[in-house]
């Protein structure tokens, strides 16, 4: 059944509030509702419907006296009385059988929970819709043979005695954000003090003997209560706030109130075990589920269209934390990074959607890169547009009028129009309208005037669903440089609004749109456009090699600094896959300059070095018009790589030594960028080096940024056997470790290699495929593998098929979001096209194929 936005319908009910017992057993676990309800006299009346799945009703009462409700896969529906009513049930569940991770389950023994978007209606009888919300009273009583040294929920805590805990959490809430966890845990505990002097008891609750890799996550957490205090104004508002790791998840993690439940992989971690970018990561995540708390719980969705409502305010907000805790620009390419290769990706392809759909099958299917990355750039924009003061009042209203509500986006538009007086309704298409807009300029410079003209074009391509499209509201941010390399004009914002539109800069000789300073030097002077990337679009731009190595040697922004380079690296791969061409020494030694230059944070270099993914050339080449091939994309990278290695070697090996970061390993962000800058020259040196230096860094590493690192550059190039083995054999009992020893393998082998590492990872014991994170670490990283994946013969389409199909059944949620690593397959020759139809088919044919994976396969086929 296909759900839509256009058919919303209030709740006809208040549910006035709830109390919840869980008899916790590990088969069959009772749980006792008691809710009330009244007529909600602002809702058209309605049928009294509750959601409910795979649950076994015990007994249902109103009013004390027990009924007998109609029931349905889906739900209750049962006569009640006009007036207010409590209504009571008793189901049955069991936790240990659901292997899908949605609703209450058990991960290692422990139970907890997962009810984002629709979990709660697998654990009781609910209008389980994020529209309805109420406080809730929770007791949860532990098994009488066994009892739980930690029972939690939402809120804070009440009786605590012997084998029961009650929790009360007083702030109405949707039921999505409801939890449970009870196991045998430990905590890593802190405090907080918020501004105005309330004290919250911090835990990070884990199992025994991952208590040592706690400190960071807690620290983070203590960094972000801090910075939404100071940047948001916005404090948290219970006793208590807990994040529990949990090994089986489906996703990241999840901002349940007062209690966090987190994918382990995002809490866990340890010099020795976690890499720079784990750390990171963490950090990320940590914020972005503490500020849930204000953007998503307190401010909630009225309706899961309204998604992005909640993820994207909340990415960007988490993206401005890291921003501030590390270098700024340096993630702001990391962010553009991501986006491209997710949700442009997402964008251009079948499952393109907008950032708030208008219908869907299966709402899991929705927790995608354009709702989240797009969402987020989409305020970012906004916040360009209006600047950063009048955001920040546009979002002490937002909190002021929508606290306790669940808004539409909207609501969302009128705090902004309110509080800035501006006019959003062209702006709001950017909520409407899916596709990566195309802004291509065109320059005209009149050297007797001393005027640049750019003239901006853009349209948006058809997406499934979207023939047509309207110009959108987009901020370009641009900068002019002198023939010599100066700024002359500072970054300015332009909104383009039309199909097409001229800009003028004067330089120095008024009346034009802006402004520039006269410049000294003779010569056309060099615009520097989209800086920061201020709006998520594809700029088209006929530019030189020459200026693109100019614009990475002058520019001031650092982002289009950047940009340029990894034009240049891109322009000269495509040159190389679909000509044959040559590297050539411009891009060789534009690269080394950027090297070298060490008035440059390490991180940015880094960053620099690093090529375009398979990804990125197999769209631009498809762009080009032509077809890519996967095998040859590997290739000319591989070559590339080399080339750099031997016409750098000089540079790369005085940056290797240079870039060592003495003392013990600390994640900051200035330890982690000297270390990715001496990782990205050791790959390269590796390529040259016969993997010497790699080797040697492999045994002295202290750390597993540096462990990791040297055993990835080993396998590039075909070595690392012991290594691998040595590895495993230290780490064999590493849940979280092991996931990368088989995410590194498979993420690099080559199109020769993929059919029997596929095969050795698979049959491996510790392939524990029913844990999504061991999953993904092979099934993932062999899909997003394109050199491997797209290997001629079509065998890992067949492997990965085969593997949907398995784990379907038993994890619907981890099957269909896998089902993406098809979603670039139009891009591909008749062949590959032809094989990957039939494997799409052959699971599109599955007898009781989930709803999640067939929506998706049926949009991919479309
Ligand atoms: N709200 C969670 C977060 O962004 C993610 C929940 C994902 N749920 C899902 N069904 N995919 O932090
Ligand atoms: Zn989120």
């Amino acid at each position: 059944r296909t759900v839509r936005l256009e058919e919303y319908t209030p709740f006809p009910w208040i549910v006035g509030d709830v109390s919840l017992t869980f008899r916790l057993h590990p088969t069959a676990t009772r749980v006792l509702s008691r809710i009330t309800f009244a007529n909600d006299p602002a809702a058209p009346s309605g049928p009294f419907f509750l959601h409910g799945e795979k649950l076994n009703l015990i007994e249902a009462r109103i009013d004390g006296v027990p009924v007998s409700p109609d029931i349905t896969a889906e739900g209750l529906t049962c006569d009640v009385p006009d007036t207010p009513f409590v209504f009571e049930a008793e189901v049955e569940i069991d936790p240990s059988g659901n292997t899908a991770l949605d609703g209450l389950y058990m991960s290692g023994g422990m139970y907890c929970t997962q009810c984002e978007a629709e979990g709660f209606r697998k654990i009781t009888f609910y209008p389980d819709r994020p529209d309805v919300m109420a406080p809730f009273n929770v007791r949860i009583e532990g098994p009488e043979d066994k009892p739980l040294p930690v029972m939690l929920s939402n809120g804070n805590p009440g009786a605590q005695e012997g084998n029961s805990a009650e929790w009360h959490d007083p702030w109405p809430k949707p039921s999505y954000l409801f939890a449970l966890v009870a196991g045998d845990l430990v905590a890593k505990s802190g405090t907080f003090t918020t501004a105005s002097g309330m004290p919250v008891a911090l835990n990070v609750y884990v199992r025994p003997g991952d208590e040592d890799r706690c400190d960071y996550a807690l620290d983070a957490l203590i960094r972000s209560m801090r910075w939404d205090e100071r940047e948001y104004g916005r404090e948290y508002d219970l006793s208590v706030f807990s994040i529990v790791a949990v090994d089986d998840f489906n996703m990241g993690a999840m901002e349940n109130k007062g209690l966090n439940i987190f994918n382990s992989k995002y809490v866990l971690a340890s010099p020795d075990t976690a890499t720079d970018v784990d750390f990171e990561m963490i950090e990320g995540i940590v914020a972005h589920e503490y500020f849930h708390n204000w953007t998503g719980n307190r401010v909630t969705c009225r309706d899961w269209f309204q998604l992005c409502l909640k993820e994207g305010l909340t990415v960007f907000r988490d993206q401005q934390f890291s921003g501030d805790m590390r270098s700024e620009p340096v993630k702001r390419i990391d962010d553009v990074l991501a986006l491209r290769a997710r949700q442009f990706r997402e964008d251009n392809g079948p499952l393109a959607h907008p950032v708030r759909p208008e219908s869907y099958i299966e709402i899991n299917n929705f927790y995608t890169a354009t709702v989240y990355e797009k969402g987020a750039e989409v305020i970012g924009m906004l916040r360009r547009l209006v600047g950063a003061e009048a955001y920040r009042a546009a979002l002490d209203l937002y909190f002021e009028r929508h606290d306790g509500q669940a808004c539409t986006i909207e609501d969302w538009l009128a705090v902004f129009e309110d509080a800035t007086g501006r006019d959003l309704s062209q702006f709001k298409l950017w909520y409407s309208q899916a596709g990566t807009p195309r802004v291509e300029v065109s320059e005209d410079w009149d050297e007797e005037a001393g005027r640049l003209a750019l003239t901006f074009r853009q349209h948006t391509p058809p997406t499934p669903g979207q023939p047509d499209k309207a110009p959108l509201v987009i901020p370009v941010a641009l900068g002019l440089l002198d023939a010599a390399g100066h700024e002359i004009m500072a970054t300015e914002v332009v909104e383009l609004t039309e199909a097409e539109q001229t800009v003028e800069i004067g330089l120095g000789t008024g009346g034009a749109d802006l402004e520039a300073k006269a410049s000294r030097v003779p010569g056309r002077p060099v615009p520097s456009i989209l800086r920061g990337f201020s709006a998520p679009v594809i700029l088209q731009r006929q530019t030189s090699a020459e200026e693109r190595a100019f614009l990475l040697a002058h520019d001031t922004d650092p982002f289009n600094k950047w940009e340029a380079g990894r034009a240049l690296a891109r322009d000269v791969l495509v040159r190389m896959v679909t000509d044959g061409a040559e590297p050539g020494q411009q891009y060789l030694s534009a690269l080394q300059m950027v090297a070298k230059d060490d008035t440059l944070d390490p991180a940015f270099r880094a960053l620099a070095l690093s090529l375009p993914s398979q990804d990125d050339l197999a769209q631009a080449i498809h762009d080009g018009g032509a077809t890519p091939d996967p095998t040859a994309i590997w290739a000319a990278l591989r070559r590339l790589a080399e080339e750099i290695g031997g016409t750098l070697e000089p540079v790369l090996s005085e940056l290797y030594d240079e870039m060592r970061v003495p003392g013990p390993y600390t994640p900051d962000a200035q330890s982690a960028g000297s270390r990715a800058l001496r990782g990205a020259a050791l790959a390269y040196l590796s390529r040259v080096d016969g993997g010497s230096r790699a080797a040697a860094q492999f045994a002295e590493a202290g750390n597993m940024t540096e462990r990791l690192g040297a055993l990835g550059a080993l396998l590039r190039i075909g070595k690392g056997e012991e290594e691998l083995a040595a590895f495993r054999r230290r780490w064999e009992g590493d849940r979280l470790v092991m996931d990368k020893w088989f995410a590194l393998q498979a993420a690099s082998a080559s199109p020769a290699e993929a059919h029997d590492v596929a095969q050795r990872l698979t049959g491996d014991p510790a392939f524990d495929w029913t844990n999504p994170n061991r999953f993904r670490s092979v099934i993932g990283a062999l899909a997003g593998n394109p050199a491997a994946f797209h290997e001629p013969e079509g065998r890992i389409y067949r492997l990965v098929t085969d593997w949907l199909i398995r784990l379907d059944p038993l994890n619907p949620q981890t099957a269909a979001r896998l089902t993406t690593s098809f979603e670039t397959w139009k891009r591909f020759d008749a062949d590959r096209q032809g094989m990957i139809r039939e494997n799409l088919e052959r699971l599109s044919a599955v007898e009781g194929l989930s709803r999640d994976t067939s929506e998706m396969v049926g949009r991919i086929l479309a």
